[in-house]
């Protein structure tokens, strides 16, 4: 095929607004680099203010914040998640003052938060679904007050999307969207995350909440119905390129826009392997995430990012 019929029948696109950047803040002064993710930083607000702009100039689709507590800060209910002054709140008024023409995106969890890094609240050493809901709403409200255009909750906890939707509606939010972490899968491709936002569970691990690879279809169904049902505007499936099957499969049953999150662990192994020279680095990113737009994603979250959209040119 020459290239001018390639160019005439291609199907797919990828374009720098089809790509969200996550970016995480510290408390520091000075950026830090995240060994496990070569090229991605513990930013300082100064440096995740000039991330913002360079997203911004890329015509990327969006950013979405994490925050990195130090230790001291964490406790066992996670009050840095909902805390109205507190570091994401904080970054993300920062980023909306200077660039209110970015879509800033916030990650509704507590497991950055939290002493002993789960998801929620934990009783008897396991993780109490009900009494974290209202931490999650109260977190989500937070996000929304400080301008977070996007609300993201990925605890898994049962029910996590009506209680966030409803505290939203109460608060005035009605036109902040959810995009709910609907198909998140209990994945050891979190790694390099983990090590980025040191938020490892001291204890056990999020098996309990997050879903089972060897799962099947019906599990990742029913999991995107309930999120749907509870008022999910928009779906993702977590990590993207192991489960890419289940793209497709959302895609033919719900009508709203379906997201991939590239994740650290995918990451890391593309960096690894380029660092290495055993691929080429530009080809098999823009590879991958094509190829998660031909699955059925409208936009993919990924470190990569900045890098594709500079190599989309
Ligand atoms: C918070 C959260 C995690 C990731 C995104 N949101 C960590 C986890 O569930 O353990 C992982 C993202 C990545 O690996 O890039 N719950």
């Amino acid at each position: 095929m020459t290239p001018q019929i390639r160019n005439l029948v291609r199907e797919v696109s990828l374009e720098p607004r089809n790509l969200v950047w996550p970016l995480f803040v510290h408390r520091g002064d000075e950026p830090e680099p995240i060994g496990s993710m070569p090229g991605q930083l513990r930013h300082s607000m100064d440096s995740l203010l000039a991330a913002a702009d360079y997203a911004a100039e890329l015509g990327l689709g969006g950013v979405m914040v994490f925050g990195v507590l130090p230790q001291e800060e964490k406790n066992a209910t996670g009050t840095g998640a909902y805390d109205e002054h507190g570091l994401v709140q904080e970054a993300i008024r920062r980023i909306k003052d200077r660039r209110p023409d970015l879509l800033v995106m916030a990650d509704t969890c507590l497991c950055e938060y939290t002493s002993h890094g789960h998801c929620g609240i934990v009783r008897n050493d396991t993780v109490d679904n009900d009494a974290t809901l209202q931490l999650l709403a109260k977190t989500a409200v937070s996000q929304a007050s400080a301008g977070a255009d996007v609300v993201a909750p990925s605890a898994m906890m049962d029910g996590q999307v009506a209680a966030i939707r409803n505290a939203l509606d109460q608060s005035g939010f009605v036109n902040v969207p959810i995009l709910s972490y609907a198909v998140k899968y209990a994945s050891a491709f979190y790694g390099p995350f983990r090590d980025a936002a040191d938020s490892a569970p001291s204890f056990g691990d999020r098996s309990s909440y997050q879903m089972d690879p060897a799962g099947g279809y019906w599990d990742a169904l029913r999991e995107a119905r309930i999120d749907d049902q509870e008022g999910a505007d928009m779906l993702m499936v977590k990590p993207a390129l192991p489960y890419m099957d289940i793209l497709p499969l959302l895609k033919q049953r719900y009508d709203k826009p379906l997201a991939a999150y590239h994740v650290s662990g995918e990451y890391a192994m593309i960096k690894a392997a380029a660092q290495n020279g055993w691929i080429d680095e530009r080809r098999v990113v823009l590879e991958a995430l094509n190829a998660l737009r031909r699955a059925g994603a409208q936009f993919v979250l990924t470190y990569y990012a900045p890098q594709a959209a500079e190599w989309l040119g």
